[in-house]
């Protein structure tokens, strides 16, 4: 009984299916960053998942601790531990899948794009290292300001001849699990059962839940709408202000990494119909990136989805995110444009 119980623990998690890891489906997977805050909890979910072959631990120390203890644990995958520059190369060759979760965190009283600069240049050099030793990786950018690190990548890539638009990432992932767990409380349904699509971007206002479209739906006021939207533009703040100078989310935001991986796995092993939103290379809007529904394929980005019907208050929440995000966007580029 008790293997049994293994073994439908097992294959619940995250609702993999058995098709989800074909027999010998090797996927390596890389987490730089992974001795922080993020990095930590992600790789130790990330070793939780049977679909990966290879944990790639990389971080510019403290890395060799962290893998030591996740490779204990009694799931498929090798874990190999990779700390300080000389050794980043060995740590991306050959993945599927790089997750960035390097970088500075937010203390009370700073926006993300606070960390642009120092986090810039974090995002630029991991970036030239995926170009070299593994150019044909999906790459799920959780470094912030998000809004910006997306677009450093991409032109990162660029200049390397490798970008793929289809490969590149901005994990947004979080805002939807915030999204989620606070309409389940305010309309009072299984949080189990929820779905609300966030698009726009990752900072404040930019970062637009569309409860209009939530399942199952409800009867929420106006104002209930209004205050579910903020909390969850806000949802990062929170967590800042209750740390208080400890930094920002790491646990959720880790829960919310390797659900995204998750996807991005099944997507690259073939599992059809596999829907998440990120932060990608878009034609939704006239903006050049923008989070929507994205389809997961073997390629990475299969389709961008679009976002369907508005209400009033998320059209105008639309109009309002654009200039932010576009500067922020624009930020970016210039940011690369002159780092040579
Ligand atoms: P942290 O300080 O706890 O950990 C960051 C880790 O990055 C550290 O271990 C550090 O050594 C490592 N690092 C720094 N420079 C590096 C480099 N060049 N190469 C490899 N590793 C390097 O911070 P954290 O709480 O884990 O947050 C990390 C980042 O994630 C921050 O920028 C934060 O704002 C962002 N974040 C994003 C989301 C999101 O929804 N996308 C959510 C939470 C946090
Ligand atoms: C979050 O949304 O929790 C992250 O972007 C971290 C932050 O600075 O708020």
């Amino acid at each position: 009984l008790r293997s049994a119980l293994r073994r439908s623990a097992a294959a619940s998690y995250m609702s993999i299916r058995a098709f989800a890891s074909p027999p010998g489906q090797q996927r390596k997977v890389a987490i730089l960053g992974a001795a922080g805050g993020i990095g930590q909890p992600l790789s130790l979910l990330m070793k939780l998942n049977p679909m990966v072959s290879h944990l790639s631990l990389y971080d510019i120390a403290g890395t060799p601790g962290v893998a030591a203890d996740v490779s204990h644990i009694n799931t498929r995958s090798e874990v190999k531990g990779y700390a300080g520059e000389d050794q980043l190369g060995a740590a991306l060759e050959g993945s599927d899948l790089v997750i960035i979760p390097a970088g500075v965190p937010r203390k009370p009283g700073m926006t993300r794009d606070d960390l642009f600069e120092i986090n810039a240049g974090i995002v630029k050099s991991l970036c030239e290292a995926i170009a070299k030793y593994c150019p044909n990786a999906l790459v799920n950018m959780i470094s912030n300001p998000v809004n910006s690190t997306v677009p450093i990548a991409a032109e990162v890539f660029k200049s390397k001849g490798v970008y793929d638009e289809r490969r590149l990432f901005g994990v947004t992932t979080l805002d939807v699990v915030r999204a989620r767990t606070f309409y389940a409380g305010k309309a009072n349904v299984n949080v189990a059962d929820v779905s609300v699509p966030v698009i726009g971007g990752h900072a404040g206002i930019t970062i637009l839940p569309l409860f209009s479209q939530a399942t199952p739906s409800a009867n929420l006021s106006s104002d209930e709408i209004t205050a579910l939207t903020k909390r969850t533009q806000d949802g990062g703040t929170e967590v800042v202000e209750a740390k208080a100078g400890k930094g920002s989310a790491t646990l959720s935001m880790a829960y919310a990494g390797a659900l995204f991986a998750d996807a991005c796995l099944k997507g690259l092993n073939g599992v059809p119909d596999v829907v998440e939103c990120s932060f990608v290379q878009s034609t939704v809007t006239e903006l050049p990136f923008f989070a929507s529904k994205v389809k997961l394929g073997k390629n990475g980005v299969e389709e961008v989805l679009g976002f369907g019907p508005l209400s009033d208050y998320e059209q105008q929440g639309l109009e309002a995110l654009k200039t932010e995000l576009k500067s922020s966007i624009e930020k970016g580029v210039k940011w690369h444009a002159n780092s040579k």
